[in-house]
């Protein structure tokens, strides 16, 4: 086997991405290590899950720098600092500045909590649910400068209920979807079935027209079919 994919990892939250990543390596299903953890908030439960688990894990908290481009310039140099091959997005909730997206440019990714390019930004459970929608997911994409606008790599669906809140549509989204996606994302990416060139994405060595989109329902026999 190649040498374990270093992952850095940008979070501001509760960490359930960052903490699914982790499990898939110990269960051996992806072929990485997360040598940083990265955040903007110095409280945000994802930093003391890395540090429960021996990674490390700083906060760069915005009020000590004077703009967003001076924000950026600091954190771009201690991402660098772990030599990463793949820079994660794991509920990062702070707008990037072009020149962080161009520094890692191609090994950037995020996930994003709607079927894309449906419902970029803030509230999409909300949203989806206002809109009637029967169905929603998560993306895992490059990011680029437009925000929630890079190629997706692979995206994964449920069915919306009819008694659906926010909060429970958001649960499953996480449960179902997000928890699974981005190791299978990422476990493509490190061995190669994925391949990003020219803003656009090869899978299997040809163009990806539509990214995969597998059923997660947890009571559909289709789960995991893409
Ligand atoms: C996740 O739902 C992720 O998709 C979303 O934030 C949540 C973070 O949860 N990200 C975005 O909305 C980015 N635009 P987590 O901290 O428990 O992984």
């Amino acid at each position: 086997m190649t040498q374990p994919a270093r992952l850095a990892i940008l979070a501001s939250g509760r960490g359930r991405n960052l903490e699914a990543i982790q499990a898939a390596i110990d269960l051996g299903d992806l072929n990485a290590q997360i040598v940083g953890v990265f955040s903007n908030r110095t409280r945000a439960p994802a930093l003391a899950f890395a540090r429960e688990k021996g990674i490390p894990a700083d906060a760069l908290q915005p009020k000590r720098y004077a703009d967003r481009a001076s924000y950026d310039t600091a954190l771009a140099e201690r991402v660098t600092a772990v030599a990463p091959d793949w820079v994660v997005l794991a509920g990062y909730m702070r707008i990037l500045t072009a020149n962080f997206i161009d520094r890692f440019a191609g090994r950037l990714v995020n996930i994003h909590p709607s079927l894309l390019p449906a419902y970029k930004g803030l509230h999409t459970h909300t949203r989806v649910l206002a809109a009637g929608e029967r169905m929603h997911g998560a993306s895992v994409h490059f990011v680029t400068d437009e925000l929630d606008a890079g190629p997706v790599i692979r995206q994964g669906h449920i069915h919306v209920k009819p008694d659906d809140s926010a909060e429970t549509l958001g649960d499953r989204v996480m449960a179902c979807v997000e928890r699974q996606l981005y190791s299978t994302a990422l476990a493509e990416l490190i061995n190669g079935t994925v391949d990003y060139r020219n803003n656009a994405i090869y899978r299997d060595g040809k163009p990806q027209q539509e990214p995969p989109n597998a059923c997660y329902d947890t009571t559909s026999s289709s789960q995991h079919n893409a």
